[in-house]
């Protein structure tokens, strides 16, 4: 099977760098990046300096692409926002999503262009969105990809929990056509034994025996009366792993089983940094915003209401992994990390290049004419890239077998 891939929401290029890492062997036959209500496209930008100028990559409106320009392939990539999945019967036309939510881009694409592998990647509260109807948006989802003739894999992956210098919690969705060779290997006993035994990220990622016994597994049919039955009944607890396929849902609390090393954020800094990263006179401010506090507030409709946070270590440590980072890292904010730098002894923020790191990305990899305030913004929004290259390389072997 050719290794010929379309990048979706390619951002600064997680998912290429990822795959790339794993084989130089992957054709990137289309990808697609665009900042909303941004006039300068850095991320694009980014990611034309790195993988070099192309007339594949393209700055639209993914909404806008009449996604029958796209050229085949048979996997399909992309990180993508959670966002509100219900849809609508619009009598004669048939249903409608809300409009702008990018997941009916990615489920257009698959419609007319059927890859036979999908690896999509997404913050882990999609499994429980929303909070009125629990599992709603990622049943939506599920629906669309069975009616699309896919089983999904998913697995929620904390990097620090296989190694990696940062504890960046998100889940990954791998989809196959249930005509793949890949799909064959699902003949077995039960759905638990595949995911344990056979399961897609099983070989990259292993996970204990037992699952966690707080949360008790669960098998359901699934059955639904089209799209709208999904997005207006279905409310269901997803758990950090799960399959789904020809009808079925089983779902499990997996707990990680990794003996390698581990890296800590401490392992990723870099040395002889630049004054301007260190903070001077403002101790109060970050040590208000990073302690506990209980605040009585007066809500719009005049109803009083405690607001509590608990503390956040202030510095963080250094011989763990770090926190996960957030777009706004560079601002002056509770969740941007600080440190004591281990050689000068004083307090910093960390740098672009340390936030590289911490995603695996290479040194200087959004150093391209953005500023840095927009550095540390895409590395908020980009992906551990190391955790692709894993499954990478599971990917190269599922595409081998498929020839
Ligand atoms: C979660 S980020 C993905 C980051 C990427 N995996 C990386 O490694 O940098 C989602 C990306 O989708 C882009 N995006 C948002 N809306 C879009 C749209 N309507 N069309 C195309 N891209 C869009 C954002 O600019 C952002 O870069």
């Amino acid at each position: 099977m050719e290794r010929t891939v379309c990048e979706l929401f390619a951002g600064v290029g997680g998912f290429r760098l990822g795959l790339e890492k794993a084989s130089k062997d992957w054709d990137f036959v289309w990808s697609n990046q665009w900042e909303p209500k941004r006039k300068s496209q850095d991320a694009f930008q980014c990611y034309i300096h790195n993988f070099g100028e192309s007339d594949r990559h393209v700055n639209i409106d993914i909404n806008k692409v009449d996604k029958s320009i796209i050229p085949n392939h048979n996997l399909l990539v992309g990180g993508f926002p959670c966002q509100d999945y219900s849809v609508a019967s619009t009598g004669a036309k048939g249903i409608q999503g809300k409009k702008g939510v990018l997941w009916w881009s990615i489920y257009e694409t698959l419609k007319v262009k059927n890859p036979s592998f999908i690896l999509l990647e997404n913050v882990d509260r999609l499994l429980k969105s929303p909070s009125k109807q629990r599992g709603r948006d990622f049943g939506v989802m599920l629906a669309c990809l069975n009616n699309l003739n896919y089983s999904v894999e998913w697995r929620v992956i904390n990097a620090a929990e296989y190694g990696f210098a940062q504890r960046r919690r998100r889940v990954f969705i791998f989809a196959y056509k249930n005509d793949t060779r890949f799909s064959e290997c699902l003949e077995y006993n039960s759905l638990r034994e595949y995911l344990h035994k056979e399961g897609f990220f099983q070989k990259e990622f292993p996970i204990q025996d037992n699952s966690n016994p707080k949360k008790i597994p669960k098998e359901i049919e699934f059955d639904y009366n089209g799209l709208v039955d999904v997005s207006d009944n279905f409310s269901f607890m997803f758990l950090n792993s799960g399959i789904m396929r020809k009808g079925k849902i089983y779902t499990e609390e997996t707990l990680p089983d990794f003996k390698g090393d581990v890296k800590t954020l401490g392992d990723i800094l870099e040395k002889d940094v630049d004054e301007k990263y260190y903070l001077n006179g403002e101790l109060d401010d970050w040590d208000y915003m990073k302690g506990s506090k209980r605040i009585e507030r007066v809500s719009k409709t005049g109803h009083k209401y405690t607001f509590s946070e608990g503390a956040i270590a202030f510095p963080d440590p250094i011989d763990k992994p770090s926190r996960t980072m957030l777009t706004s890292e560079s601002s002056k904010n509770r969740s941007t990390h600080i440190i004591r730098d281990p050689q000068t002894n004083r307090l910093r923020k960390l740098t672009p290049v340390e936030c590289e790191r911490l995603n695996g990305f290479d040194d200087n990899w959004t150093n391209k004419g953005m500023s840095e305030r927009f550095r540390y913004f895409c590395m908020g929004n980009a992906l551990v890239v190391g955790l692709v290259e894993k499954m990478g390389n599971a990917l190269v072997d599922i595409f081998k077998k498929e020839e």
